[in-house]
């Protein structure tokens, strides 16, 4: 048997449970926070965090239900997620952020960016969550098993007793191999079907063809608030994508004010494990050109 290698995290206590986070950089810069997806953890910005925390105060949690965090008795819908983020980020004090975000992470960060526009000091985000008209949209390779994970019944199987968003969809969104320890890492948080509920849901929430109504509804709004705003955005982009097409993120990125489109090469969903080099260098350079370092003298000096 593979051990699991990750080190403890910090936890906050948060509503009726608590929530872990990875932190690295100096306290007193300005703040990026990075929100992972399903079936990940903030783990899976392990080797991004290091390129990052030189310029700035870097917090990455684990979603509730995932990772090193608490797994409270909730439905783990996507409401369920931005309150338990919004109450994170109260507890630890933050009153401002850069985010950097994938899959289930954007449509949070859509939706705090819209809600509190002024929290928002710049997004880079990839592989994003979109309403989606149809399931035409939805990635041809995908479709019958993300259909499947939404049929009450066979979903269930699938994930929870079989646990296939872990063992299929993590490592066959992933062009590298992951290793039996970055598995077992990932394995780790979810043993047994109940374990497994977070991971059922989200699948069963994506906004497709207008389904679930309120889902599809505020993921609607919050996009209309990020096609109006002026905050810079980073859109990292792969070939061929899952949720996101080169195409479609090129598309996405022109209705976009002050969004810079940047390729990685090859990749489908989970890109962090794929080009954590790439990305973590250009965020890194990119809060430099919008002059993190000066904000964070004048932090230490106000
Ligand atoms: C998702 O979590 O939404 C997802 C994961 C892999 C491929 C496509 C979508």
């Amino acid at each position: 048997m593979t051990i699991p290698f990750d080190i403890d995290l910090h936890k906050q206590n948060v509503l009726d449970s608590y929530m872990s986070y990875r932190e690295s950089g100096d306290p007193s810069a300005p703040v990026v926070l990075f929100f992972h997806g399903n079936p990940t953890s903030s783990y899976i910005w392990r080797h991004i965090l290091p390129l990052v925390a030189p310029v700035a105060h870097c917090i990455a949690p684990d979603l509730i239900g995932f990772g090193q965090s608490g797994k409270p008795n909730i439905a783990y819908r996507f409401f369920d997620h931005i309150q338990y983020i919004e109450s994170f980020i109260d507890e630890l004090g933050i009153d401002s952020a850069y985010l950097v975000a994938q899959d289930w992470g954007t449509a949070l960060a859509f939706e705090l960016a819209a809600r509190r526009p002024d929290f928002v000091r710049g997004l880079a985000f990839m592989e994003f969550t979109w309403p989606m008209p149809d399931w035409a949209e939805f990635h041809a390779d995908a479709r019958e098993l993300f259909q499947a994970f939404r049929t009450p019944g066979v979903g269930e199987t699938l994930i929870l007793e079989q646990n296939a968003f872990i063992e299929q969809v993590l490592p066959g969104a992933t062009v590298r191999t992951l290793s039996d320890e970055e598995m077992a890492v990932y394995r780790a948080p979810f043993p047994t079907a109940a374990s497994r509920l977070p991971i059922w849901r989200f699948p069963n929430e994506l906004p497709i063809a207008g389904e679930p109504a309120d889902v599809y509804a505020t993921l609607e709004n919050a996009h209309r608030a990020l096609a109006q705003s002026r905050y810079p955005k980073l859109l990292f982009t792969a070939t061929p994508g899952a949720l996101v097409s080169p195409n479609v993120a090129a598309r996405f990125a022109q209705q976009l004010q002050h969004c810079r489109v940047v390729p990685l090469g090859e990749g489908i969903h989970y890109l962090q494990e794929d080009h954590p080099e790439t990305i973590g260098n250009t965020v890194r350079e990119w809060l430099i050109e919008l002059g993190i370092n000066a904000q964070s003298v004048q932090n230490t000096h106000s």
